[in-house]
């Protein structure tokens, strides 16, 4: 038969299965089993499959076009026209991917289409803040947008599928990947999470809008001792259970489709080989039934790792531990067939593998049209359309934390000059910050000068440059003073560069980079009396003990995104009144790392009467408080918390308990507050943390007016893992709506 003739014979056979649905061969019998529209094409089709062809599902190289990890050559055309490929990275455009579809479907004997995946991280190509900054909005209905923004044009340029969200937990700003997550908190990564994936996926897969979406990096990775990327991570079971999982398990009810292996091993067993994680948690207990894709070249790092004897063997490991596709090992391809044949690997655990991922394709429809991602029309007028770039620039206003603002320095006043100052001022590059995805780092980004262009006339500003983002040199900082001696205010925006932060770009000082203290010092020397306003980008908390002192205000913006230098001049000039509030604790020096708001309380807390009481779990040097915390981010009005309200001040297991507060806005200005409700469950068999968070809303107020804001509470939300099972455990709980994590509790409930 010639290859057409096969085809449309696969076709029909495929269409047939359709109605009649074949016998599962799904050998996993522990996986939950939710059946699928598509199971009987899928059942069909893989009994046409030869072993090397459903190996081939399991395959996936870069095409290239943008470098995530170590360059490995690879012969992609070749494997793609042999059927060994089911899926690429890093090739996007609908030339590119269109081209390649070509060959998986017209020259390969069954015509099985590819997957194309990519990092859509903050945006695809109208960039987003970054994904630590979007945290900072607490605005769950703006994540979701951003990411449905993100998905409308990666799937435009032929993407099916992109590797996020990133949903590790991460409490160590040393580690440059926090920039990436959604911080440190269980309960508001976890919501971001599911936010996200519902962006990513919409609400039907088959659309041609939507992309799959990916839970990564399974599991523990921000956990990395010394925040060194890559590095080993040892945590108990209560960390594990109660911390780094809950996230993972929120994308699985939102129905993510897809899961990353993580780089890192947890607790001696590397993530890629980890049987525990993939098929005890992940298969077993939350009954995922998607696929599971690892890391970039991660089965061969099992090696290096001191896992497995060598390529072979960590092929083996991997499949066991329930990994379904293999990110640019080449491991699947090379050395699959040989352990199905000798009987090391059970071809059923093949057929599990290449069963989901086909799944997957069905769900994107791409059986109906391979090329249904590839329009060149849809591709020009979706990607930058002005509705994206103003929802970018409206996230960019919503993430910028302000985190001081003494003497009302900010908002700004159009009629006064000013000095613009610092080595990001005029960039375009670092604000898209890192996995800018296919974002463009030159025209379509707006830079901090030019947002402010579009509040005052030129002549009103005075910018200087001051110094570069690293180095040593100090040449400029006369001109940086003598424009700040000409000012009314002084605007520094100062930072790290976009590259400092993200995969491999962990840091061991966490101040601002090269002479910029220098910088702020020398101008408030020059200045004494004239305010200063610091505009940090950053991809990390940074230790701003000194800012803190030297500057009159300071907004966090991270970095900002495409439209950031809008946005951000938004928030400065107060059309936009600030509302972030920041997702990580920001500490007074790397000394206090890792430092966050639900600690655990120790035996030997420090008491309120005398911080420095000897024997007490405290620095000598430093105290135990962080210069920002969880939670914190000022308004440029004010808001007062009253009248905290239980529905009963007992409750049994199967009530809610419903707590509301009145919350007032007391200054000058309309504006957002998020209003943060925490819990602390006093005694419990295993320690609990001296706070949680269990929900937040983002209310807005007019100046002068009131609202009354409810939260429910059931004993369902106040389980935990006790080092033997989940359980919720009768006592006092106290409670309390505020709009920081800095604060002592004054109510308590009873659950008896
Ligand atoms: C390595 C990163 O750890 C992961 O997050 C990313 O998705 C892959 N490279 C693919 O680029």
């Amino acid at each position: 038969m010639n290859k057409t003739l096969t085809k449309t014979f696969i076709l029909l056979l495929v269409i047939t299965a359709f109605s009649c649905k074949t016998e599962s061969n799904n050998s996993n019998a522990n996986t939950s089993e939710a059946t699928t529209p598509y199971d009987a094409k899928v059942d069909s089709l893989m009994s046409l499959m030869t072993p090397q062809e459903k190996i081939g599902q399991t395959v996936m190289y870069s095409g290239g076009w943008s470098v995530t990890g170590p360059v490995v050559s690879s012969n992609n055309q070749k494997f793609i026209k042999e059927g060994s490929v089911g899926a690429m990275l890093n090739v996007y455009s609908v030339k590119g991917t269109r081209d390649l579809q070509k060959m998986a479907v017209e020259e390969t004997r069954l015509g099985i289409p590819l997957l194309f995946g990519y990092d859509v991280i903050h945006g695809f190509k109208t960039i987003f803040p970054i994904n630590l900054g979007l945290a900072a909005s607490w605005d769950l209905e703006d994540i979701e947008k951003g990411s449905r923004i993100a998905a409308e044009e990666a799937s435009a340029e032929g993407i099916h599928w992109t590797f996020a969200p990133m949903v590790d937990i991460a409490r160590d700003p040393r580690w440059g990947r926090i920039s990436e997550g959604a911080g440190e908190d269980v309960y508001l990564g976890s919501e971001i999470a599911k936010a996200y994936v519902k962006g990513f996926q919409g609400d039907d897969l088959s659309k041609h809008n939507t992309i799959l979406a990916c839970a990564k990096h399974f599991v523990g990775y921000g956990a990395a001792q010394a925040g060194r990327d890559y590095h080993t991570v040892n945590m108990g079971m209560d960390e594990l259970r109660n911390v780094y999982l809950p996230p993972f398990e929120a994308a699985v009810d939102a129905g993510v489709e897809t899961f990353m292996t993580a780089f890192n091993e947890v607790n001696g067993v590397p993530a890629t080989g980890n049987k525990f994680i993939f098929r005890d948690i992940l298969r077993d207990e939350w009954g995922f039934n998607g696929f599971v894709v690892t890391d970039y070249t991660a089965i061969n790092e099992l090696v290096m790792h001191g896992f497995a004897e060598d390529r072979k063997h960590a092929t083996e490991l991997a499949i066991k531990a329930g990994v379904d596709q293999d990110m640019m090992s080449s491991a699947n391809r090379e050395f699959l067939e040989e352990l199905a044949n000798e009987g090391t690997v059970n071809i059923a655990l093949i057929n599990d593998a290449c069963r989901r991922i086909l799944l997957a394709k069905y769900k994107l429809g791409l059986f109906d049209d391979p090329y249904r991602y590839c329009d060149e029309q849809r591709e020009k007028e979706v990607v930058y359309k002005p509705e994206f770039l103003e929802a970018a620039r409206k996230s960019a206003a919503m993430c910028s934390v302000l985190l001081k603002n003494d003497d009302e320095t900010l908002p700004l006043d159009k009629n006064q000059t000013i000095a613009l100052i610092g080595p990001l001022v005029k960039d375009k590059e670092n604000i898209l910050g890192n996995w800018g995805a296919a974002g463009d780092r030159k025209g379509k980004a707006i830079s901090i000068h030019q947002g402010i262009q579009d509040y005052v006339a030129d002549s009103k500003i005075i910018f200087a440059k001051g110094c570069e983002i690293e180095g040593d040199d100090a040449s400029e900082f006369g001109q940086a003073i003598s424009a700040a001696r000409r000012a009314d205010k002084v605007v520094m925006v100062l930072g790290e560069d976009y590259d400092m932060s993200g995969e491999a770009a962990s840091r061991t000082n966490i101040k601002l980079p090269g002479r910029q203290t220098d910088l702020i010092k020398a101008i408030r020397k020059a200045v004494p009396n004239k305010k200063i306003i610091l505009v940090l980008m950053n991809g990390r908390p940074l230790d701003l003990s000194e800012e803190d002192i030297l500057a009159d205000a300071i907004l966090e913006t991270w970095f900002p995104g495409t439209s950031g230098g809008y946005g951000v001049a938004d928030v400065l000039f107060g059309a936009y009144n600030p509302s972030a509030k920041l997702p990580v604790t920001f500490p007074r020096t790397l000394g206090q790392v890792p430092i966050y708001y639900n600690m655990k309380n120790t035996g030997r807390p420090i008491p309120d009467h005398d911080p420095h009481e000897d024997y007490k779990s405290h620095y000598l040097d430093t105290p135990n408080t962080p210069l920002y915390p969880f939670g914190h981010g000022l308004s440029y009005t004010t808001f007062e918390y009253s009248d905290t309200e239980f529905s009963s001040k007992i409750i049994g297991f199967s009530d809610t308990l419903t707590v509301s507060a009145t919350i007032t806005n007391t200054g000058d200005y309309d504006g957002y507050e998020v209003v943060q409700f925490y819990v602390h469950d006093k005694v419990g068999s295993i320690t609990r943390p001296v706070k949680e968070l269990k929900g937040f809303q983002k209310v807005f107020l007019k100046k002068g007016e009131s609202k009354t804001v409810s939260f429910e509470l059931s004993a369902e939300d106040l389980k935990f893992y006790n080092l033997e099972e989940f359980t919720v455990e009768p006592g006092v709980f106290e409670i309390a709506i505020k709009g920081t994590s800095d604060f002592d509790f004054e109510q308590s409930f009873i659950l008896e």
